[in-house]
């Protein structure tokens, strides 16, 4: 089963309009003699005050090569629901994919499984793809329970899903304790909760669908770490955080996973 491989840039609460534009032009400039078909699937997820600038710079290039992801939504179409964005005013942009469930979202801002699964079919309702988070603490993986707990951020995440729209989500594997703190998992560690994660799927949607599901790493990926990471059975690609806030590094990750 080949699967097309998604290197995504999360930029978290980083960057002015005048840096987010700067960042996005030094990526597509990086990669525009390269053959679209070379390349991953390159996404950028900057702050909402910028996915205007972002999806401009996207057009004008005209390639397809960048995608553009909101790095969160709110899962209702439209009221008073104060400070929070909806899943069409995201699609506005031309955003492609909505980062859903990232551990600081969960951690910081009390996000739970049942809201994280309403966002997952209303953004699927709407015909975007969500990127699902999920991962362990450090506690968790010390008490040994890494593998039952994800387990079951997958299966409530996907609660209602149908099994041909499971397809088409993308998970990201984030470890909680290598995010942001320069310590990546080894690479046949994650490979082997990304198979468990994809024995989960196959079970919710079955070994066909499951087989398509696209599992990124995320959690400290680096230049120096994409390619061993990029060479494991089931990873495929990576959510990259710090490493995508440069142009340097972050196409130095797209090019690794070629
Ligand atoms: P990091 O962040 O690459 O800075 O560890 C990853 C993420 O939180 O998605």
């Amino acid at each position: 089963m080949s699967r097309r491989p998604i290197i995504a840039g999360n930029w978290k609460m980083h960057n002015n309009r005048e840096e987010s534009k700067k960042l996005v032009c030094g990526i597509k400039e990086a990669i525009k003699d390269i053959d679209k078909d070379a390349l991953p699937e390159v996404v950028v997820a900057p702050v909402f005050t910028s996915l205007g600038v972002v999806a401009d710079e996207i057009a004008t290039c005209g390639c397809g090569k960048i995608k553009l992801s909101a790095q969160n939504c709110y899962y209702e179409a439209k009221g008073a629901f104060t400070g929070e964005i909806s899943i069409d005013m995201i699609k506005d942009f031309d955003a492609k994919f909505i980062i859903i469930g990232h551990s600081e979202r969960r951690q910081i801002f009390s996000e739970t499984d049942e809201m994280i699964n309403k966002k997952a079919k209303a953004i699927i309702e709407a015909g975007l793809t969500p990127i699902i988070c999920c991962g362990e603490t450090l506690e968790q993986r010390e008490l040994g329970v890494t593998d039952s707990h994800i387990a079951s951020q997958i299966v409530k995440a996907l609660d209602g899903v149908a099994p041909t729209d499971v397809a088409n989500v993308v998970i990201a594997y984030e470890p909680i304790w290598a995010i942001g703190t320069g310590k990546t998992c080894d690479s046949a560690e994650a490979n082997r909760v990304i198979k468990g994660i994809r024995a989960t799927l196959a079970q919710i949607a079955g070994k066909e669908n499951a087989d398509k599901v696209r599992i990124l790493y995320g959690g400290s990926v680096k230049p120096e770490t994409i390619k061993e990471q990029m060479a494991q059975s089931d990873i495929d690609g990576a959510l990259v955080g710090g490493a995508s806030l440069k142009a340097d590094s972050f196409v130095e990750i797209i090019k690794g996973a070629m």
